[in-house]
Formats: structure tokens, sequence, C-alpha cells
């Protein structure tokens, strides 16, 4: 699929996956700009449960491998 994480890797853009986009780690905890984050489907309870353990948690915080 053509998540962020993968997407970041075509442009060498530098962005931990530790676990593959399995939902197993928040590594690939991004920010999202606000004009975008309206426009994403809300994180599923996965999602949030590994965001809660991402340091720096804000309010447009994603696990960038579950970003589509
Ligand atoms: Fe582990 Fe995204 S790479 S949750």
């Amino acid at each position: 699929g053509d998540n962020v994480m993968y997407l970041a890797h075509r442009y060498n853009i530098e962005m931990e996956g530790a676990c593959e986009a399995s939902l197993a780690c928040s590594t690939c905890h991004v920010y999202v700009k606000d004009e975008y984050f309206n426009k994403l489907p809300e994180p599923d309870e996965k999602e949030e449960d590994m965001l809660d353990m991402a340091p720096f948690l804000k309010e447009n915080s994603r696990l960038g491998c579950q970003i589509i």
C-alpha cells in the first residue's frame, strides 16, 4: 500500500517503522498538518492505543503507517 511510511521511504525521508505497520509500536508517529488531519479517516482503536504510548503526543498525532 501507499501509506505515508512507504511514500517517505520512496523519497528517502527517514521514517522509522519498527513493526512494519502492524500497529505494535509507535515509532512511525507523525504530526499531520491541520488542513490534512481533518481529511483523514478516524484512527481505529488499535491506532489510538498505540498513540497513547507515543512520546510527545499532540492533537494532530497519527501513526504514519496507518495513514493511507
Ligand atoms: Fe509500528 Fe506503524 S510501524 S505502528
